[in-house]
């Protein structure tokens, strides 16, 4: 039997590293996009060329960057691929007001340089594409947001989002591309990047514990957000492009967190009860046995506009996918702090 031939841009990053060894165990060809770097970029991937049952054939790194047409076309019309998942993006949604054009760049019109290159190669009866959207499309649309919320971008990274969704669906109704957003609210792994929340609280804690850190400086306490494990939500992704047809799906918990409350949750498994005194920039969490400060706010992680709530409805993929997330934000975070602990250097 053929087997199904994936290509993933993005592949050196953490949805990209999971969903590869996802699909290479349900026996799929991978091949990955990563970027030329005058480093090394792909510990992520590393362990896929080590591990024995990852078989080296099922597994193909290629250089390329999503604002190479060129470069992107050569590569499709190459792999001629079954599917493909657009994971590749600057996604830092504070970096994307500091590099605006290269964000909208790389993560919207990178979406129309693949889905004209699918075009271009004759590829639109054979390849299934997937778009890595998201909830920061919804902006300051309050939640819970749902497949019909209005999209209300609050960041340059949002705003290329927009127009990678909406080039996605103009391409689904113009050519009858099986196209499909995955609009994802925010999950985290152990893989996950060392500059986004979760990581950098999960990181400081475990260097806390081992005397290697002290504090942990952070930005605006109150933001919400729903957060779910990213392993579940790479196989909503497969499970959208397995779908009858193509179509639209939020992956989220429905549960909402501040990032206050995920730094307490934290804490607490290292054996730290935090309590909160003072306001705005001059609060601070103080561990509640010894008084020493664990936790301060400094400005300079503040967003120049912040999305305060997210939250997303599952109710459409559920029903539809049978998707639902099975691992709950206490295992994620044990997972994450386990893996922090362990390779603290
Ligand atoms: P990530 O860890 O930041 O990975 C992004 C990947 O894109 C990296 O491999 C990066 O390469 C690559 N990349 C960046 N610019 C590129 C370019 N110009 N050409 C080709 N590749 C490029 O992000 P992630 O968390 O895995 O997220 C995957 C996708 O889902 C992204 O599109 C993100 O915007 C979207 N998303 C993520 C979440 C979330 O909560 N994680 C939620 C919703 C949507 P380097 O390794 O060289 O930097
Ligand atoms: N990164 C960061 N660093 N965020 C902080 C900090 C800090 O020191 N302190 C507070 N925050 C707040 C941010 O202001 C934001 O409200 C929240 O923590 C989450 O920030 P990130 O972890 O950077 O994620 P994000 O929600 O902005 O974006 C992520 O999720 C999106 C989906 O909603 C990224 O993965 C995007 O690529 C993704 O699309």
């Amino acid at each position: 039997m053929n087997k199904k031939v994936a290509l993933i841009t993005g592949v050196t990053g953490q949805d990209g590293a999971l969903l590869s060894k996802f699909l290479i165990k349900k026996n799929y060809v991978v091949h990955g996009i990563k970027r030329r770097s005058s480093s090394f970029n792909t510990q992520r991937i590393d362990d896929i060329y080590k591990d024995p049952n990852f078989f080296k054939n099922n597994f193909f790194l290629h250089y390329g960057d999503l604002t190479d047409g060129l470069n992107i076309f050569n590569l499709i019309n190459k792999i001629k691929p079954s599917e493909i998942y657009n994971l590749g993006a600057q996604s830092h949604v504070k970096v994307s007001f500091e590099t605006p054009e290269y964000t909208a760049n790389s993560d919207g019109l990178g979406v129309l340089r693949l889905l004209e290159a699918i075009k271009s190669c004759n590829l639109i009866k054979k390849t299934k594409f997937y778009q890595a959207s998201t909830s920061e499309m919804f902006g300051s649309s309050p939640p819970i947001q749902n497949e019909n919320t209005r999209f209300k971008p609050s960041s340059p990274y949002g705003s290329a989002k927009v127009f990678g969704y909406w080039i996605t669906k103009n391409y689904r109704e113009s050519y009858n591309m099986f196209a499909s957003n995955g609009i994802l609210f925010n999950h985290e792994s152990h893989l996950r990047g060392e500059t986004f929340v979760t990581k950098k609280i999960t990181m400081a804690a475990a260097n806390i514990l081992k005397k290697k850190q002290s504090k942990l400086i952070l930005g605006n306490l109150n933001a919400v957000r729903d957060w779910g494990d990213a392993r579940d939500y790479v196989e909503g992704m497969w499970k959208i492009l397995q779908y009858k047809k193509p179509e639209d799906f939020i992956l989220a918990t429905g549960k909402g967190y501040t990032v206050r409350k995920f730094v307490e949750i934290v804490f607490k498994k290292i054996g730290i009860i935090l309590i909160w005194k003072g306001r705005k920039e001059k609060e601070k969490g103080i561990d509640s046995k010894t008084g020493k400060i664990i936790v301060e706010i400094n400005p300079k992680y503040y967003r120049p506009n912040e999305v305060e709530r997210l939250i997303g409805s599952n109710k459409k993929v559920k029903k539809l996918l049978n998707w639902y997330p099975k691992i709950s934000l206490n295992e994620m975070i044990d997972n994450m702090l386990e893996h922090d602990i362990k390779n603290i250097k």
